[in-house]
């Protein structure tokens, strides 16, 4: 830790992490968010580097922003199975199927998704940002059709929905979260809208980490059922030590819970990625002009 320090100073570089990081590199990061607060800081960095601990496409989007910086992820097969389920020639045909649609991209995908996007979003500001839409505009949503199911619902809005979704968010079992409550009445069940509705209908609130955290350290509960990568409870332990988080097991009991992509992270990888500079997030300057449209209308659209 003492080194990443050292390091970082050195190289001028800020490491950037996401809340499904394991627990230490949390406590080294020098800013931790959801998805949209990780772009804006991204965006707005004085850092000459950004050590990215997340997953694939949040290295891209942040190299999509500030494309004169070094981007560093410390393990570059970090990927998602909702960006790795979308490719680009099949995203480039629902397209061609749907031509007068308007397509919106959540910010799980590749930056060659979002080059031929319209618009991006993410969990925080999907539902506000499709409400702005025009009533009549027809609208394709990918990659996460949980996601797209949940902002149809709460938009009113209809979408044509990419058939993808995500391995860690499918795999709750909807039997423990009826068993953990009936074992806590009191507790509040808070979930991330990539999971399946049929576990968003017990969720007393729906909303990205960033907002799961904020709910859960304002209200007046002490306990809480964690429909999401159990990453996220490091922080809402250190806000509010004294209350209880429950995470959910997925389906057969496993550990399947946790996101395979985002822990192959590891402290020893940041240090390492500081001392080399490697792996660097490289992008070919076209599709990176060609995404950072879509995103910075989503900037300007949730500012
Ligand atoms: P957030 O935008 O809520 O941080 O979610 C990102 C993600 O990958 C959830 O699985
Ligand atoms: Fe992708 Fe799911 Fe991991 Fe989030 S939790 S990064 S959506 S695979």
């Amino acid at each position: 830790m003492k080194e990443i320090a050292l390091l970082c100073e050195k190289r001028n570089a800020i490491i950037l992490a996401h809340y499904y990081q394991e627990a230490d590199i949390q406590d080294i990061a020098d800013f931790i968010g959801d998805s949209l607060e990780l772009s804006r800081k991204a965006a707005t960095t004085n850092a000459d580097v950004i050590v990215f601990c997340g997953v694939h496409f949040m290295a891209e989007t942040a190299k999509i922003l500030s494309p004169e910086k070094k981007v560093l992820i410390p393990d570059i097969d970090a990927g998602c199975t909702l960006a790795d389920d979308c490719p680009p020639n099949e995203f480039k045909k629902f397209r061609e199927k749907n031509p007068d649609h308007f397509a919106v991209s959540y910010i799980n995908c590749s930056a060659a998704v979002k080059a031929q996007s319209d618009l991006i979003c993410t969990s925080s500001n999907a539902v506000n940002l499709i409400k702005q839409l025009p009533e009549n505009l027809p609208i394709l949503f990918a990659p996460d059709q949980n996601l797209g199911k949940w902002v149809q619902r709460q938009s009113g809005r209809k979408l044509t929905l990419w058939p993808g979704s995500c391995l860690v968010h499918e795999t709750f079992s909807e039997e423990a979260v009826i068993k953990l409550k009936l074992e806590n009445p009191q507790a509040k069940i808070i979930a991330h809208p990539e999971c399946q509705s049929n576990l968003l209908d017990h969720a007393d609130y729906i909303g990205s980490t960033s907002k799961l955290l904020d709910y859960s350290q304002k209200s007046d509960r002490d306990t809480f059922i964690v429909l999401t990568e159990p990453g996220i409870i490091h922080q809402m332990q250190i806000k509010n030590p004294q209350k209880t988080y429950l995470e959910v097991p997925g389906i057969d009991g496993c550990s399947c819970n946790e996101c395979p992509y985002m822990r192959l992270n590891t402290l020893e990888k940041v240090l390492n990625c500081l001392r080399k500079m490697s792996p660097e997030l490289k992008m070919d300057e076209n599709i990176r002009a060609k995404a950072y449209k879509p995103i910075k209308k989503m900037l300007e659209m949730s500012s």
